[in-house]
């Protein structure tokens, strides 16, 4: 199972193994639904909560000055000795109507001497609230379970100075909370509006946010298909990183997807060479009647030098082939090294001997190295190889090995034909030669370097070319002496 965006993964092979993997797009929708809703909730309950405070707030303060004047009109017709007065009992009524609340007058003894619901009128209230106005204290209380607010106020004697009763007046709130009720479904729709626009909105700015990858996705799925292409998205920042990156891949493989055909190419234009001139020797001789016994020595010598030659670039294309692989392992082990070079000039000195080149070794101190000898053997015979061929009669070619304590340094010097400089940097390349003609006299295949060079790479060196046209050539070659895989 595989749902994209947002999405849950379920792999077939990996059973009951579950993998979130979330979608920019999700979290950005996310984001901003919440941005958007957050905000105005916090509003919602802020406005309504300061709204209820506010319209209590009020009504307290209304009532406690009602109360004010009436303990004053209290005291004045002395009230808490004579409860019977009927024009103070007329206007805590009309108190308790117009909040529509209970008020009771309690007298010093703590006896309630008016009840307006006429319910506990000479009962004792030792209530808390009661107390506190004994000590010269007025209480607001707010009750928001039972809906109710108590004010309780002492009623005091004409110097302001002993509290003489009190006046406590409890009315509901429900009006109050009524209000804010309704308020507060207004607004529940109107949140509700908002949370859907939001929600559209959201939608839409996360789908048009996250396009430019999409249009990335598409342009990668498409090179999947075969269809590359470089990508353009200059949206943002990221965008623009990604289609850059992805370009420089793209324009690698294409490099190297050219160089393969080259490659390709090359070796079937190399491996037909020798064919064609086989084929041409020994068309010729088939259609020569009576041709000498001579001329078909001749012709069949010619023909067997191409087959040499035709063998010697199978040989060295398959030495390539296996150098290419990326898992090629090196057989690495101690060699010394004089000794390895040693063996190589004396197993050319036969050819330098047959052009009077002279052909030195020059070492600077015993060298022992972690190496494969067998490829690196076959990488410096390359090097002394084609100095000796692409020298002069009566010239000379000078090897020296020498090392510090991280590397080992050989150089092949010679006093050859050298190598033009736009001809140096290409060299390297498989099948490059300078000159096609001296080359396929000396049965070369133009391989020769670029096997040197992937063998130099493997043991992690370097080599370098330093040349001269008919004066000379020199070859560099550095190996660490210690070999890490
Ligand atoms: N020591 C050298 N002096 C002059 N030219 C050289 C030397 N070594 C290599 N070259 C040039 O580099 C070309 C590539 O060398 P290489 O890969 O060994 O191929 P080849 O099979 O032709 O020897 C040669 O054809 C030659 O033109
Ligand atoms: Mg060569």
């Amino acid at each position: 199972m595989f749902i994209r965006n947002g999405a849950l993964v379920i792999s077939s092979r990996v059973k009951k193994k579950f993998k979130w993997h979330g979608s920019l797009r999700l979290y950005l929708f996310v984001l901003f639904l919440l941005l958007g809703t957050i905000p105005i909730n916090f509003m919602h309950r802020i406005l309504t909560t300061s709204l209820l405070d506010q319209q209590l707030q009020s009504r307290m303060n209304d009532i406690q000055y009602q109360v004010n004047t009436l303990s004053q009109q209290i005291l004045k017709a002395g009230y808490l000795d004579d409860p019977g007065n009927t024009v103070i009992n007329a206007e805590l009524s009309q108190l308790s109507d117009i909040y529509d609340g209970r008020v009771l007058v309690v007298d010093k003894t703590f006896r309630i001497i008016k009840d307006t619901y006429n319910a506990d009128e000479g009962k004792t209230l030792i209530a808390e609230e009661v107390i506190s106005c004994f000590k010269g204290q007025t209480k607001r209380v707010y009750n928001d379970v039972c809906q109710y607010v108590m004010i309780s106020m002492p009623v005091y004697d004409t110097e302001a100075k002993n509290v003489l009763g009190a006046i406590v007046v409890t009315t509901s709130t429900k009006m109050e909370e009524g209000t804010i009720t309704a308020i507060n479904r207004k607004m529940q729709v109107l949140e509700s509006m908002v949370v859907f626009i939001v929600f559209v909105i959201s939608l839409v700015l996360a789908s048009v946010l996250v396009r430019p990858f999409r249009k990335i996705e598409n342009a990668i799925y498409q090179a999947s298909e075969g269809d590359m292409e470089l990508i353009e998205a200059e949206d943002y920042l990221e965008t623009k990183r990604i289609a850059e990156a992805y370009n420089k891949t793209l324009t690698r493989l294409n490099t190297l997807d050219q160089s393969r055909q080259e490659f390709v190419s090359n070796v079937s234009h190399e491996l037909k060479t020798p064919i064609t001139s086989i084929r041409v020797l020994a068309d010729s001789l088939m259609t020569m009647e009576d041709a000498p016994v001579e001329l078909y020595r001749e012709f069949m010598s010619d023909i067997s030098d191409e087959i040499d030659r035709e063998s010697s670039i199978i040989e060295d294309l398959l030495t390539m082939v296996r150098l290419d692989k990326s898992n090629t392992e090196l057989q690495v082990k101690q060699v010394n090294i004089n000794e390895l070079l040693e063996l190589i000039l004396k197993r050319l000195t036969p050819i330098a001997e047959k052009r009077d080149i002279e052909l030195t070794l020059e070492s600077f101190r015993p060298v022992i190295a972690d190496i494969d000898e067998v490829k690196l053997t076959l990488a410096l015979s390359n090097l002394v190889e084609n100095a000796i061929k692409y020298n002069r009669e009566e010239g000379w070619v000078r090897v020296t090995l020498n090392a510090d304590h991280k590397f080992l340094y050989v150089k092949v010097q010679d006093n050859g034909v050298g190598i033009p400089e736009d001809a140096q940097q290409r060299i390297f390349e498989r099948f490059y030669r300078v000159d096609k003609a001296r080359s396929r006299e000396t049965g070369g295949t133009g391989l020769g370097l670029a096997i040197t060079k992937s063998i130099i790479q493997l043991h992690h060196g370097a080599i370098k070319v330093y040349s001269k046209q008919d004066e000379g050539t020199t070859f560099t070659v550095r190996i660490p002496l210690i070999y890490i895989a």
